[in-house]
């Protein structure tokens, strides 16, 4: 393939992998996950997310199957503290949430890592990024994903045994693996659902109408 081909290829491809992502619940995740390469090449990925001030303010702590079993008596205690009513059978039911795909990471950001001065929301729109590069690399090595939350993130239980300070926020749980089924993909939004343009007389619906230089005033 000569280079112009494959430049010419690059959009097809991400567009392509892009739609290819889609959320498998880590119930659908079964073996193989990726091996100690794929993980490394998947982390790698997060890594060109951008980052103002190169805070470095999100991580991905890994959860080996070997200790799942810690996670799940967080699960089982953190439900019990929220309800004190739950059946046995709930109970069960969170403790197994963490025994559901092969790989399994949580990824945290930290509010006060390095400039005070880069708050919150940047430090979130910035985990973003990295999740979502990692998840397109995942679904480009052939892995099903997803993200999931929940109540137990902002559990005392659970953030202590991941070692997290006041200032982190437990985001949510990376799932990875082979997807044994999955559903049709779900229809996404069209770009005018989602894109406005700023005129004299205030934002307007829609793209703007092209014109020849874009920086001409209207
Ligand atoms: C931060 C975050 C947390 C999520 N947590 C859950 C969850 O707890 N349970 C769930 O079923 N889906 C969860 N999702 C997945 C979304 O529901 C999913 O992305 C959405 O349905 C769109 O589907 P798609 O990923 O296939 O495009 C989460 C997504 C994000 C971004």
């Amino acid at each position: 393939m000569t280079a112009t081909a494959a430049i010419t290829d690059i959009p097809d491809l991400l567009a392509t992998l892009q739609r290819a992502r889609q959320t498998i619940l880590p119930k659908r995740l079964a073996e193989p996950g990726p091996d100690a390469a794929q993980l490394a090449q998947i982390l790698d990925a997060a890594a060109s997310a951008p980052d103002h001030g190169q805070l470095l303010p999100w991580r991905f702590i890994v959860v080996p199957g070997a200790v799942r079993g810690l996670l799940a008596e967080q699960f089982a205690q953190a439900l019990q503290e929220r309800d004190a009513s739950a059946l046995p059978e709930q109970v069960e039911q969170a403790r197994e949430k963490a025994f559901r795909s092969p790989c399994l990471l949580l990824l945290v950001v930290d509010a006060a890592r390095g400039d005070p001065e880069v708050d919150l929301a940047e430090r979130l729109l910035s985990a973003g990024c990295a999740v979502q590069n990692l998840l397109l690399m995942a679904t480009a090595l052939g892995f099903g994903s997803a993200l999931t939350s929940g109540k137990a993130l902002k559990a005392e239980g659970l953030r202590r045994l991941f070692d997290l300070k006041p200032s982190d926020h437990a985001l949510c749980f990376v799932s990875l693996g082979t997807a044994h089924s999955r559903k049709p993909a779900r229809l996404r939004p069209q770009a005018t659902e989602f894109i406005s343009h700023l005129t004299p007389e205030g934002v307007v619906p829609g793209f703007a109408p092209m014109q020849l230089n874009p920086l001409e005033s209207p």
